[in-house]
């Protein structure tokens, strides 16, 4: 499915029907990364999972960094295009960073928080300069750089002995993306606000998961940002690394499942009729 969301045509995936929850995919990936949660949405609740823009199936019109603001911006205009007042919002990696913009940004809209694989911190000034770095080669060598220099942090040690077809799956993943979005978000990401301080103003339901193998965010990072939420519980995967949601979907389906089911009921109607 498609729709004009500010003024980019953004793609979705969803299946299920029920109380909204929004899967918000990592870099350089898109909505297929979330193919093991749409396939088993548990009963009550309705899977959506946008291609951020310049992914997958969306477009990026313009210039300049493709920011998780921006981001945060298109996923609200998704809900309000899809009729959605409030939805749990799940995001991995730098869907998580999008997901601390949602809040800062729309926290009225956000129900309940779903942090995969990901941290509050901002860049370093080395992780800014490699990034810029990566962006450059990306533009001039082509989606390849990226997806060789990621590629072998994504995963546990374990999953390509184990499971040889995620590797291949991830890999798709990331080259369906083109260079240019790609650099764009680089720059995006190495722009991001320092999310710590939101911690303390996170008044909602959170589940951390973490894999335990992660390389690209080790778990002691999230360790840190669990432990910043009033509430939180975390969970860490054993033999899972970065893309943990592909490397053992049915541990995080289990565990996303236990959450939604256990979310308080809330006030607010979860859809309703935009006036236009
Ligand atoms: C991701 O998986 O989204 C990225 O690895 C996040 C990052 O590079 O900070």
């Amino acid at each position: 499915m498609n729709a004009t969301i500010n003024g980019a045509e953004l793609s979705w995936q969803e299946n299920g029907e029920g109380d909204p929850v929004v899967f918000i995919h990592g870099f350089p990936f898109h909505s297929g990364l979330w193919a093991d949660q749409l396939s088993a949405m548990p009963a009550g609740f309705r899977g959506i999972a946008p291609d951020l823009r310049g992914f997958g199936e969306s477009s990026a019109p313009g210039r300049g960094p493709l920011t998780m603001d921006q981001h945060a911006d298109d996923v609200v205009g998704l809900m309000d295009h899809l009729g959605i007042r409030q939805a749990v919002i799940c995001g991995l990696s730098m869907g998580g960073y999008v997901a601390f913009s949602l809040f800062r940004r729309h926290r009225s809209r956000v129900r309940a928080l779903v942090l995969a694989a990901t941290r509050s911190a901002a860049d370093s000034a080395e992780a800014k300069q490699g990034r810029t770095e990566l962006a450059k080669k990306v533009l001039n060598e082509g989606t390849s750089v990226v997806v060789e220099s990621m590629l072998p942090k994504l995963l546990s040690d374990i999953t390509p002995k184990t499971k040889p077809e995620v590797v291949d799956a991830v890999r798709a993943l990331m080259e369906a993306n083109n260079p240019e979005p790609i650099a764009r978000a680089l720059e995006g990401m190495a722009s991001r606000d320092d999310s710590s301080d939101l911690l303390r103003e996170i008044d909602i339901s959170t589940l951390v998961i973490h894999g335990e193998d992660d390389l690209v965010i080790p778990k002691g990072e999230a360790q840190l940002m669990a432990r910043g939420i009033r509430g939180a519980r975390i969970e860490l995967l054993e033999r899972a690394g970065h893309v943990l949601n592909m490397e053992d979907p049915a541990t995080f389906n289990r565990l996303l499942k236990e959450f939604l089911d256990n979310l308080p009921l809330t006030f607010e109607l979860t859809t309703f009729q935009l006036e236009r």
